[in-house]
């Protein structure tokens, strides 16, 4: 039978591969990416990943995402399904017209913010193509962050909140006071200034980023660093822990 392998590669250094992700690249025949457009940074990342750990004939087959509609912002969750549908679609394509095993290489873990197992949920649920799937865990930006701060990401025997800018005032309504938050089109701190946050952007890769301290102190620091590291590499993703 098939195998779909979805494999997590970490943040961006190709160090932070596990033994186990560079076996399984070596299991499959070829690697199927979503292309997010000219220039998109993280298939050029992939790309490199792979040169470095399977070797230049490694088969790479890159699907243009579809476009996501946008046009409603209420339905939020109605156009990701709609956009996830298509995606399945599009992968579907492909692993029907290339026979082998199939690789997907997630950014980070596939486990955080990632629709690579949903999307494969859906490829197989369509019935057209029938394969045993696993899931290979990565190092995630969340774990990176962490290790560069040097901190524990909760104080002893307390919670952790992990969410999306989108959805951070929300947790903060909800009593969350030690949040992660990932997926930032901005950063806005405003009503933080009690807060202290540990911010990392572009980890593991030679733009790397960092700055901690007192949201009232560093606020404009940040600001500053992320625009900088947009400058610098052409693209930024930041993630941060907030914690009152
Ligand atoms: C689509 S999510 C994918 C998360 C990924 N699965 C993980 O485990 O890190 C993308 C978000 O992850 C965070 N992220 C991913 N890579 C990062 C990196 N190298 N440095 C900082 N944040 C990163 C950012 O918050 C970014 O907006």
């Amino acid at each position: 039978m098939r195998r779909i392998r979805v494999i997590g590669i970490g943040p961006g250094d190709p160090d932070q591969v596990t033994l186990e992700a560079v076996a399984a690249m070596h299991s499959v025949a070829y690697f199927v990416v979503a292309d997010k457009g000219p220039d998109d940074p993280l298939l050029e990342a992939r790309r490199e990943l792979l040169k470095r750990h399977v070797g230049s004939a490694a088969q790479v087959v890159a699907v243009r995402d579809p476009e996501r509609d946008r046009a409603d912002p209420a339905d939020y969750r109605g156009a990701v399904s709609d956009w996830h549908e298509a995606r399945a679609e599009a992968y579907e394509r492909v692993i029907l017209q290339q026979p082998g095993d199939v690789g997907f290489l997630v950014w980070g873990d596939p486990a955080f913010y990632d629709s690579t197992i949903r999307i494969v949920e859906r490829v197989l649920a369509r019935g057209n193509v029938e394969a045993e799937w696993d899931v290979i865990p990565g190092i995630s930006s969340l774990q990176l962050l962490a290790a560069r701060h040097r901190i524990v990401l909760h104080e002893i025997g307390q919670p952790i909140t992990v969410t999306t800018a989108r959805k951070l005032r929300e947790a903060v309504d909800a009593g969350a006071d030690n949040i992660l938050v990932m997926l930032s089109a901005r950063i806005d701190l405003d009503g933080f200034d009690e807060w202290h946050i540990w911010w990392g952007a572009n980890l593991g890769t030679e733009h790397e980023r960092l700055v901690a301290g007192p949201v009232a102190d560093v606020a404009a620091e940040i600001d500053e660093a992320r625009a900088a590291t947009k400058a610098d590499a052409g693209w930024v993703m930041d993630a941060y822990l907030l914690r009152r």
